[in-house]
């Protein structure tokens, strides 16, 4: 594991035609350059209006100049689905409201929206449509508070947040429907751990510690900084998206972690080394639903789609923080 712009060696399926969900979100637009770069043809789906959000112009962006790209704003709780799936390979599902600590609030509504009520009409209209395979983003807060040993896909699921109980509908709604014996569509859900990246979302920790070190504002930590995730660089997670749906039509629910254990405190010293500037630390109240470890357990992907991650937390820290430090989002290498 080292260079932020190694391939994961992960077999990559043919595909001529794939819809991509979430497409102008952080990982949904660096699954469709990734295919797009394979010369697949790609349908991105997104409700977010680039004109008025510039994160999701920065996002698009990256796609600009790369050929077979279809774009589609939509809301998928209201738009006629089946027309995007025509002659579709498969459907790499990653539209959704993310984040832990939002969804104790107001917003929770529009959890489920998205979430589960998204993904429901969306398996039926893969169903009506009979697109073979469907790649659903879940999340590694469906296993909640562990003992700090890795989470095998096999636990009980013990979500701790309104987020992590969705998430786990989700994936769990698209595996009901994928049981049926009428439904064409095979499905494969992948947890995926923390994810890091050039245009990564601004409310995640790795982008706030780089942009504090960067600019000399404050960082607000929530907690003593001991909390460990397990760091998965971006072109990793792509990588293994798209080994996905090559995968065996049981293969069911994938771990999908970068293999870079580390605390909070490790990111802010990557961050300050990588920069030279001290970060100013605002220590906070812990937040409910945070889990004090994720860490994957990475045999059963490793196994099934021979996949593992190739970027290490401090090299994928400094694709992110120079990415951070030019004007615009480039594409990542
Ligand atoms: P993101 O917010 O950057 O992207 C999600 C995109 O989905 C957004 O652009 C949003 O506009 C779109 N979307 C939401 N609801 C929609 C709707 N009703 N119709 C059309 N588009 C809609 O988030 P991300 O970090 O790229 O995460 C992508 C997926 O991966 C999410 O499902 C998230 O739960 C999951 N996930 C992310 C992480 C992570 O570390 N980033 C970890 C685990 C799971
Ligand atoms: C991330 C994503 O945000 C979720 O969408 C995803 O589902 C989840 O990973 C996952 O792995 O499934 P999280 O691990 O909470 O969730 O990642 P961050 O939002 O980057 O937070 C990491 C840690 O930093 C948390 O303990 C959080 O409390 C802390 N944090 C975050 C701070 O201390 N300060 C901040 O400003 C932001």
């Amino acid at each position: 594991m080292s260079e932020a712009t190694a391939p994961a060696p992960a077999a990559a399926p043919k595909l001529r035609r794939v819809v991509v969900t979430g497409a102008a979100g952080f990982i949904g637009s660096h699954l469709a350059a990734a295919l797009l770069r394979t010369g697949t043809t790609v349908i991105g789906v997104d409700r977010r209006d680039p004109a008025k959000d510039p994160g999701a112009a920065a996002n698009l962006s990256a796609l600009g100049g790369l050929r077979g790209y279809i774009h589609i704003q939509a809301d998928l709780l209201g738009c006629a689905i089946d027309p995007f799936l025509i002659e579709a390979d498969a459907i790499f599902h990653l539209a959704g409201i993310p984040g832990v600590r939002p969804s104790w609030g107001p917003q929770f509504s529009e959890y489920v929206q998205s979430n589960i009520l998204v993904t429901q009409r969306i398996m039926d209209a893969a169903t009506r449509m009979r697109v073979p395979r469907m790649v659903v983003a879940s999340s590694s807060s469906v296993y909640g508070p562990t003992n700090g040993g890795p989470s095998l896909e096999s636990d009980h699921p013990r979500p701790a947040s309104p987020y992590a109980v969705t998430k786990l509908a989700e994936e769990q709604l698209c595996l009901a429907h994928a049981a049926r014996g009428d439904c064409p569509t095979s499905v494969v859900a992948l947890r995926y751990f923390t994810v890091y990246g050039p245009r990564q979302r601004p409310d995640m920790f790795t982008h706030r510690a780089l942009t504090a070190a960067l600019t000399g504002q404050p960082l607000r930590l929530y907690g003593d900084g001991h909390q460990r995730r397990d760091f998965t660089y971006v072109n990793d997670a792509v990588a293994a998206t798209i080994a996905a749906a090559g995968a065996p039509d049981d293969a069911g629910i994938l771990n999908v972690g970068g293999g870079s254990g580390a605390s909070l405190i490790d990111v802010i010293n990557i961050a300050q080394s990588l920069t030279g500037r001290e970060i100013q630390v605002q220590q906070g109240h812990v937040r409910n639903g945070d889990v004090l470890v994720t860490r994957a357990d990475p045999r059963r992907i490793h196994q099934v789609l021979g996949w593992q991650p190739a970027v290490d937390l401090h090299a994928g820290m400094r694709a992110q923080m120079q990415s951070l430090a030019q004007p615009a989002y480039p594409a990542a290498a």
